[in-house]
């Protein structure tokens, strides 16, 4: 629980109401911690208090409310970040990632309105609507997807946020092609997974850039081709093999990103060039990229957020699971920890200290 933000993660006992109708109570068995839950943490995004946070879980239904539709007590789920409700607009063009569920996604109630959890006769706001650190959870139908029974939980809670969006980030947003040339900036288990999703597309070369020694070693275990601790160094790298052009992309994946890191990247890549930001800037970040509007034109640039990696929850976690039983995307590599629930806090320490690449937090049977 968060009761205060700037504040530290309590573990307290809540009340969980059972589910209404098109809603679903979980038995969460795991959830990956984000930077996202760091930035409600530390004030960076502000966020509801008091707040149950975790946004990155795995778990087995408990029950099912009034109209729910193909999810049953017993079924393996991954609880996504991203609701899709697949008849708004853009489910229905196959932009699931923008939802207009999502319009729920900061405010913290239901989307009815009502509340599902409690601490001492006060409700509490659910992140991201799914609230991965209780141990259980009642969440809209359309935050979960079910999952086969044979891959573990402990580890597929991970394709509820980070993989997905790090993933996405490289084969959807920058749209990585064979012989790419590829920036990654900011490897954590963001972008450990723009860096898998980057090398599994073809690029010739994935530059991941990260001031801390053992992400650079990591990333060059999980795909990267060249790793630097500095921007600077990489870009120069880059160009010294494009013949002075730059990347075709560059994927910001840092906690924070700034102003000044996307005109670094931008400056990074070369004409025609794209620049992702996937990383969540604090929200006093100025809007005042320092990009230079003739050059934006001239040189063809792109510079594009990207939400989720503009996945599709129920068909790219499934598709991501296919890539994980193939052996090809590697999601137990990036679990370099696995905290009990009491020790939250001591997994984001390790996080900001740039300790782990994705922490676990398990949930006791
Ligand atoms: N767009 C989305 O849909 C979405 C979804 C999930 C997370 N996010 C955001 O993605 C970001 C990364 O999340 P994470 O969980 O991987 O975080 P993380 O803390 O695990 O990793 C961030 C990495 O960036 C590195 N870093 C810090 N400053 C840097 C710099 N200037 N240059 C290069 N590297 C730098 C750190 O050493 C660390 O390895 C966060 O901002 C998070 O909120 C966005
Ligand atoms: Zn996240
Ligand atoms: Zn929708």
């Amino acid at each position: 629980m968060l009761f205060e933000s700037p504040g530290r993660y309590e573990v307290v006992d809540v009340e969980v109401d059972e589910p209404k109708a098109h809603e679903v109570l979980v038995r969460y068995v795991a959830s990956g911690l984000c930077h996202s839950d760091v930035h409600v943490l530390d004030g960076s995004h502000g966020g509801h208090v008091p707040m149950c946070a975790g946004h990155e879980g795995a778990g087995v239904v408990v029950d099912v409310g009034p109209g729910v539709v193909g999810l049953a007590p017993g079924d393996h789920v991954v609880a996504s970040f991203i609701p899709s409700c697949g008849r708004c607009r853009y489910c229905a063009q196959g932009r699931m990632n923008l939802c207009q569920l999502g319009a729920h996604l900061q405010t913290g109630p239901m989307p009815d309105g009502t509340y599902r959890m409690h601490h001492d006769g006060v409700d509490l706001h659910q992140f991201l609507l799914i609230s991965t650190f209780s141990q259980y959870a009642t969440v809209p139908e359309h935050s979960l997807v079910k999952v086969p029974d044979d891959v573990p939980l402990e580890t597929v809670c991970l394709l509820g946020c980070g993989v997905g969006t790090g993933f996405g980030s490289a084969t959807n947003s920058a749209d990585v092609r064979p012989g790419d040339n590829v920036l990654v900036l900011g490897a954590g288990g963001v972008g450990m997974s723009a860096v898998q999703g980057a090398a599994l597309a073809g690029a010739a070369t994935v530059i991941v850039v990260d001031p801390v020694p053992f992400k650079r070693e990591m990333a060059e275990k999980l795909g990267a081709t060249h790793t630097y601790a500095d921007v600077a160094e990489a870009t120069d790298f880059v160009r010294s093999i494009t013949d002075g052009q730059g990347a075709e992309s560059a994927i910001l994946c840092m906690g924070q990103p700034t102003n000044t890191d996307v005109g670094q990247a931008f400056a990074a890549v070369a004409k025609g060039g794209t620049v992702v930001v996937t990383g969540m800037a604090a929200a006093v970040e100025p809007a005042a990229i320092p990009v230079h509007l003739l050059m934006l034109a001239g040189m063809q640039k792109t510079i594009k957020g990207s939400l989720f990696g503009m996945c599709n929850p129920p068909v790219d976690i499934l598709r991501q699971i296919d890539l994980y039983r193939a052996g090809k995307l590697k999601l137990d590599e990036m679990i370099t920890h696995r905290y009990p629930l009491d020790d939250v806090n001591v997994a984001v320490d390790d996080m900001l200290a740039g300790r782990n690449i994705r922490g676990v937090v398990m949930h006791d049977a």
